[in-house]
């Protein structure tokens, strides 16, 4: 936890019997030499005093009002301001809830409204609740807003029942904290571009060729290069996820569009992220009316054309100093054919994913990727893509230092 030192951690514990775990959170930041501010819900205090945390932090604890006057909130809008990073946890349903629905009548919703700094909610509840798909839709807007989701473990419960609901372990919460730290603002002042999602080539105005692409590494990484500070532009392919707030997004639909939107960026941007999976050939002719199959006979032959090469377009016009990221998803050896690809195209770094494992790759949660970059390979495990995301954003952040 030694990124916690000197930092501003405003630790948000409302009502359950996960409580208590939270004493030794606490206790292990102050001592980690962070500035722990402790609020409480009502409900919180019935399960643990707030001296015993006073006792721990050093400092008094904010115990909750419901129904608090706005201006009591408003005072302590200069809480949100001032942290480096606001954790709640345990989160109960009810406080997802409000979160998830921007509620600005208590000190804990108006903490989590009025700060720029990463949170972090770690939910704790009864298994149904947890299931329950008005908790999971919150946890999802929450997740689209850049909150980070500590998901609970499975076990047993206080319910009697067992199965997922339980606190998250205390380490999972810490090294939570220790990742949005990590890369919280390392990249401010700086312009990321990405490409998301596949290209779609129009036959007719029904018909188009694509690929698989969902989206979501794109998505990922716009949403960790947003948390770490940077002012992202992403440029998308059709997809059936909502790109994450925050981020100025440009719809495209082929290869060509994609181009020219990333090129129109591109004077002002420090790094470009090609996640995108560009088609790699169009029809030659798009008809402007549906095509008939009176017309079009028993076969049918599609001619297509090579499209433009997007990455050797960017790295012709970038200026010095633009990082340029490449993907490369294959079947075979994924590593060795990003080491080409690194070095004809010129890029600074490849993302090499083994699409041939289904736990990774194209519509999957998790990737299992190396980054290949002149330093030599770095194999990472199977994680899921928000990880991936954070440590690509890092790797970025590395390479461009300080503004
Ligand atoms: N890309 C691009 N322009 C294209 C096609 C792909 O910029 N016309 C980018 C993708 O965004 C990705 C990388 O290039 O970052 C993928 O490289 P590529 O060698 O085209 O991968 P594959 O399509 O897998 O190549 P091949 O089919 O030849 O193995």
């Amino acid at each position: 936890m030694e990124r916690v030192r000197g930092r501003f951690v405003v630790l948000a514990v409302t009502g359950s019997i996960a409580v208590y775990k939270m004493i030794e959170l606490a206790r292990r930041l102050t001592q980690a030499g962070a500035t722990v501010q402790v609020v409480m819900t009502r409900s919180a205090t019935e399960f643990v005093t707030p001296l015993t945390f006073q006792a721990i932090t050093y400092r008094p604890v904010e115990v909750e009002m419901f129904a608090m006057q706005d201006e009591r909130a408003a005072g302590h809008v200069a809480m949100g301001r001032e942290a480096d990073v606001v954790v709640v946890a345990p989160a109960t349903a009810h406080v997802l809830a409000r979160l998830a629905h921007g509620f600005s009548d208590d000190l804990i919703a108006t903490t989590v409204l009025a700060t720029d700094a990463p949170v972090i909610v770690a939910p704790a509840m009864e298994t149904h609740m947890w299931q329950n798909p008005a908790t999971q839709a919150n946890v999802s807007a929450l997740r689209a807003r850049g909150v980070r989701v500590v998901e609970p473990e499975s076990g047993p419960l206080a319910s009697g029942e067992a199965g997922p609901g339980r606190l998250a372990a205390l380490e999972r919460i810490a090294s939570a904290i220790d990742d949005a730290l990590a890369t919280s603002g390392a990249l401010a002042g700086r312009h990321v571009v990405v490409t998301a999602g596949p290209t779609v080539e129009a036959i007719d105005p029904v018909r188009f060729v694509s690929n698989r692409s969902s989206g979501k590494m794109g998505y990922a990484i716009a949403a960790a290069a947003r948390d770490a500070g940077a002012e992202v532009t992403l440029v998308t392919g059709p997809t059936a996820i909502a790109p994450p707030a925050g981020v100025r997004t440009f719809r495209v639909e082929s290869a060509e569009e994609l181009r020219d939107a990333v090129l129109a960026t591109l004077p002002r941007a420090d790094a470009v992220v090609m996640a995108a999976a560009v088609a790699d050939y169009r029809p030659i002719e798009r008809v402007d009316r549906k095509l008939k199959k009176k017309e079009l006979g028993r076969e049918l032959t599609l001619r297509l054309i090579e499209n433009p090469d997007v990455l050797k377009a960017i790295v012709a016009a970038r200026r010095p100093g633009t990082i340029v990221v490449g993907f490369k998803a294959e079947t075979g050896d994924a590593t060795a054919e990003a080491g080409r690809m690194l070095r004809e195209k010129k890029l600074d770094l490849v993302v090499a994913n083994d699409v041939s494992d289904p736990r990774s790759g194209f519509g999957s949660e998790d990737d299992r990727v190396a980054f290949v970059s002149a330093d030599g390979v770095e194999q990472l495990d199977l994680l899921p893509k928000s990880d991936v995301a954070r440590r690509l954003v890092a790797k970025l952040a590395e390479r461009l230092g300080s503004p």
